[in-house]
């Protein structure tokens, strides 16, 4: 049966982002009620101008802080008395530019873990007594960075492949209490993340362009991400990958894994562009 979207509560993280912000119009045209979460006040006040008072709440909320978390839980209860679904969306990459393992700040690496892993499990475990108490869905964004070698981007993608196996595993854990948890994995989406790999950085820019195949490496807008995770949601889909040109390498991920992994080891421009960036 189909899940109904319709009068849900949901919290976003990351809610002002493309990939957050698209998502909250797409439920929103559904019928859900909305929690926006994100750090700055002002950009969650623009975004929740576009809805209906009513079905709307706001609140900073930084997801490497336990507090803010529980915060936004409670408030949500007294707002609309339940939480249907937790949208796990907040995530950030380098800050500038990106960095090998050898040559990254130790500080900057870790900070990449606290948002990207530990933010989601702090999401989650704060609000899914209520998530399971409405027979709700935990929703987390995870990457093709899960399964994808994460050369020049490991912080991200050791947390993406970890948030992978810690929903999957949520999922196992939930399904008989009547809830779901589902992974969101995004291709190469046009948002402020990956501006710096789509010309803002020339270098990391080429280095995307040599790393992936034509087919693989264009991105897509936001508003087809927020269209998929609606369409899975109404489904409740374990996996919900996009663009869908990915599923066929999700599905075989083995292969082309060791494939990508001796493709990147052996292209000589590639390994040149590495040295260039380590000593910039
Ligand atoms: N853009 C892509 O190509 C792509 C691909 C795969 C997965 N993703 C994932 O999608 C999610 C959304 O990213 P996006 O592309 O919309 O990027 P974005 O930069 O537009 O949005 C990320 C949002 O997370 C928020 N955020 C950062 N640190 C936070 C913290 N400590 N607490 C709460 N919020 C915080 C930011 O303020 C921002 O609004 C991320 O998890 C990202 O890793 C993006």
């Amino acid at each position: 049966m189909q899940y109904n979207i319709k009068d849900k509560v949901v919290l976003i993280t990351g809610a002002t982002g493309g990939i957050g912000a698209a998502s909250a119009r797409e439920l929103y045209n559904f019928g859900a009620n909305l929690v926006l979460t994100d750090l700055s006040q002002s950009s969650l006040d623009q975004l929740a101008s576009e809805f209906e008072s009513h079905r709307v709440m706001t609140k900073v909320m930084d997801v490497t802080n336990w507090d803010s978390i529980r915060e936004v839980k409670e408030l949500t209860i007294t707002k609309f008395g339940k939480l249907d679904i937790v949208f796990a969306n907040a995530g950030i990459s380098w800050k500038n530019s990106a960095h090998t393992i050898l040559s990254c700040q130790e500080e900057e690496f870790e900070t990449i873990l606290e948002v990207d892993l530990m933010g989601v499990w702090r999401t989650i475990k704060t609000t899914l007594p209520e998530i399971i108490k409405s027979k709700g869905q935990v929703i987390v964004t995870s990457s093709i960075y899960a399964y994808t070698n994460g050369m020049c981007n490991a912080p991200y993608a050791v947390s993406k492949a970890g948030i992978e196996m810690f929903t999957r595993s949520l999922g196992a854990e939930i399904i008989g209490k009547g809830a779901s948890a589902s992974v969101l994995y995004p291709g190469w989406i046009t948002t402020p993340l990956t501006k710096n790999v789509f010309g803002g950085d020339p270098l990391t820019t080429k280095m995307r362009e040599l790393g992936f195949p034509g087919f693989l490496k264009k991105p897509i807008p936001p508003e087809k991400v927020a269209n998929a995770l609606v369409k899975g949601i109404l489904k409740r889909k374990p996996r919900i990958t996009i663009p869908y040109r990915w599923i066929p390498i999700q599905w075989f991920r083995g292969i082309f894994g060791n494939l990508s992994d001796l493709y990147l080891s052996k292209h000589k421009t590639l390994q040149k562009l590495l040295t260039d960036l380590e000593v910039r």
